[in-house]
């Protein structure tokens, strides 16, 4: 692993024959973990190198407190890279991500905006479409990879390939998991072994939905998952049944679901899902 500045390695890409190397592309807010650790080692594996950039972007934040407490662990993030070989991580400034000469148009997200994460954090896609497409202009993947775990987040960047006609292929990575089944996220470092405990309910409710696909509506299973959430400690935001191509409410197992929840645990924002 190479740490480079942004300077060092635009030169470094400008010296690539595109032709025949190919450049895969992880863009991260950092606080590494084995998820994003996996995604990494498959773009150094799926191409000549591998870029990581490890930025925490202040315009995805809805929450100003979020941002403040988003963990920073560069240190750890740095040596849990360190063997791989063809990977080069950057750390760019707010400035350098958002320099002016960088153009942008923001693009409608339609109805992804004001369903889930789009309602209940207002503008945090608008910052995730202004960062990727930013980072995507300076580092001109072949390939970039992103993980299934923030799924609505995976389908607003394949709108945005689309929209802004980059001729990048997204690549959709499953999601990493502790043993016991939660979600490897960032955020989780700020969860106390009891709350590591409590927020395995997230994924028994996911795991009891898959199990009672079939046997009864949709609307029987909502009804039962989100009583889950009556005991506990955790605060269900939402539990929302959506179509795997679409994103809108799925009306019934004729369908490809995927059953999307996100609840807060000692006052952190856990999100997940699972096709059902
Ligand atoms: P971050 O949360 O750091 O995630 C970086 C990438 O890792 C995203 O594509 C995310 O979906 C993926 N990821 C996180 N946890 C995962 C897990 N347990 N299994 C599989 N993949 C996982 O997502 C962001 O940063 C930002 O919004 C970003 C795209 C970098 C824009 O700022």
């Amino acid at each position: 692993m190479t740490l480079l500045s942004l300077n060092d390695l635009v030169l470094k890409i400008g010296k690539m024959n595109f032709q025949d190397q190919s450049l895969g592309f992880v863009p991260t807010m950092g606080a590494l973990h084995e998820g994003h650790l996996a995604i990494i080692e498959r773009a150094a594996k799926e191409n000549d190198i591998a870029v990581v950039s490890i930025f925490v972007n202040p315009t995805q934040f809805n929450n100003p407190d979020d941002l403040v407490n988003y963990p920073r662990t560069l240190e750890e993030d740095l040596k849990l890279l360190s063997n791989l070989s063809n990977v080069f991580v950057f750390q760019p400034e707010v400035s350098e991500v958002y320099a002016h000469d960088i153009l942008f148009e923001p693009m409608p997200l339609g109805h992804l905006a004001s369903l889930m994460e789009g309602k209940y954090r207002p503008g945090h896609f608008d910052g995730v479409v202004h960062v990727v497409h930013n980072l995507f202009r300076l580092v001109q993947p072949t390939r970039a990879y992103f993980g299934k775990k923030d799924y609505q987040q995976l389908a607003i960047i394949r709108m945005l390939v689309k929209h802004y006609q980059f001729p990048i292929e997204i690549v959709a990575c499953e999601t990493w998991r502790s043993e016991v089944g939660l979600a490897l996220s960032s955020r989780n470092k700020r969860l106390s072994p009891e709350g590591l405990e409590e927020a395995l309910i997230i994924w028994k409710t996911l795991s009891f939905i898959k199990e009672r696909k079939n046997t009864s509506s949709i609307l029987d299973v909502k009804t039962d998952a989100i009583s889950f959430f009556s005991s506990g400690s955790l605060s269900l935001e939402y539990l929302e049944f959506m179509n795997e191509n679409t994103l809108l409410p799925a009306a019934s197992w004729e369908e490809p679901v995927v059953c999307f929840i996100a609840a807060y645990c000692e006052g952190v924002r856990l999100i997940d899902n699972i096709l059902v």
